[in-house]
């Protein structure tokens, strides 16, 4: 089969992560005889740098014309000025809207292998598995009004926390179509003891919670789940809450796996089902201090690739391939410096992209 990938390395570390992760891609289409198809896009610092914007309409347009959108990384210290008009996180932002991607799966699973490498105690982190989908297109990120202003008693500013009944339902809906092919668990997380917002929310996922009854749903304010998430990970199996709470949740989720280097995301246009359009992108960000040095760990990225054979092009198979051939290079003790720990090998970047494609060939 044939795929056009948009494919945006981004600044920091985007380009050399996205090098393994796009030579990973390609052996898994020579072992399956698929051809996959780059089109390279700027986006973020380096767009900055270029055009004068964090997202060309060209950039847009090639993300449009394609199957699915990989994307590494954007941002670093040169574009970190608050007075500047622009940001690299501006364009991120843009292609989630642009692309219509309201629906942010973010898996966590801890591996047994690399139970030494969290803060966290093994006996609370063994057996998790966890994902979390995170509302990404509206919320305090995109509701209007959103300014600051000058008020003869001072300064002001505001921020908008809004959804539409039709907002949540499809992203209830993603949360519960994952949980119902995982281990029939949903938590939604809200803030239903002081927002509106929350309120909404809550009456909505029960509403929609009538359709899967196989699924059993509860609710959790979000300050609980913060909390529960570091007493009992092992707990959760599918978590579906709002834009910002999402956000926070999965900075504080993606500790349990150890480093933020593992920790793989989609970005969906629709509920998963069959071939769904997405971007797919590590967790982590561009990492501006470890750039160009060869020691970013590329798995996240590469993590990405398969999570976009899995839900854009509905190659489990592939997916299942790109994983495993991972798993064994850690078996194997091969470990980026974030995960490094006494006994096992260290590698920079490139090699532990080329050991994961070994193994796919292999
Ligand atoms: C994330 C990031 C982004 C967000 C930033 C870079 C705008 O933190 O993807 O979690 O807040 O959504
Ligand atoms: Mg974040």
């Amino acid at each position: 089969m044939n795929f056009d990938i948009a494919v945006l390395p981004g600044d920091g570390i985007g380009p050399e992560v996205m090098a393994e992760a796009t030579r990973v891609l390609q052996s898994v289409g020579e072992k399956f005889g698929h051809k996959f198809h780059f089109h390279n896009g700027v986006v973020g610092g380096i767009s900055i740098d270029k055009l004068g914007t964090a997202l060309s309409k060209e950039t847009l347009s090639i993300c449009k014309d394609c199957d699915a959108v990989l994307l590494a990384a954007v941002g670093g210290p040169k574009w970190d000025d608050p007075q500047a008009k622009i940001h690299p996180e501006d364009g991120l932002l843009a292609l989630r809207k642009g692309l219509g991607l309201f629906a942010n799966l973010r898996p966590v699973k801890v591996l047994p292998i690399l139970v030494n490498s969290t803060p966290l105690k093994p006996n609370i982190i063994s057996g998790v598995d966890l994902v979390v989908v995170r509302e990404l297109t509206g919320g305090l990120y995109f509701g209007q009004p959103k300014k600051q202003w000058q008020d003869p008693d001072g300064r002001k500013a505001v921020d908008t926390l809004i959804y539409s009944e039709a907002e949540v339902e499809r992203i209830v809906r993603v949360g519960l179509e994952l949980a119902r092919n995982r281990r029939k668990k949903l938590v939604s997380v809200d803030k239903a003891n002081v927002l509106q917002s929350s309120r909404l929310w809550r009456q909505i996922t029960t509403e929609i919670s009538a359709d899967y009854p196989d699924v059993a749903l509860q609710h959790m304010l979000v300050d609980t789940c913060a909390m529960r998430l570091i007493q009992n990970p092992a707990d959760f199996d599918v978590i579906v809450t709002e834009n910002m709470f999402g956000d926070i949740l999965t900075d504080e989720a993606s500790v349990l796996a150890g480093s933020m280097g593992m920790l793989p995301s989609a970005s969906l246009a629709g509920i998963p089902k069959g071939k769904t359009f997405g971007m797919y992108e590590p967790v982590h960000g561009s990492a501006p201090d470890i750039a160009g040095q060869n020691i970013a760990n590329p798995i996240a990225t590469i993590l990405s690739v398969a999570m976009m054979l899995r839900y854009s092009f509905n190659l489990e198979t592939e997916a299942c391939t790109i994983e495993d051939a991972t798993l064994s290079v850690l078996k194997e003790d091969y470990r980026t410096q974030d995960i490094w720990s006494e006994g096992t090998t260290k590698v920079g970047t490139k090699e532990m992209g080329e050991l994961i494609t070994r193994r796919i060939k292999s």
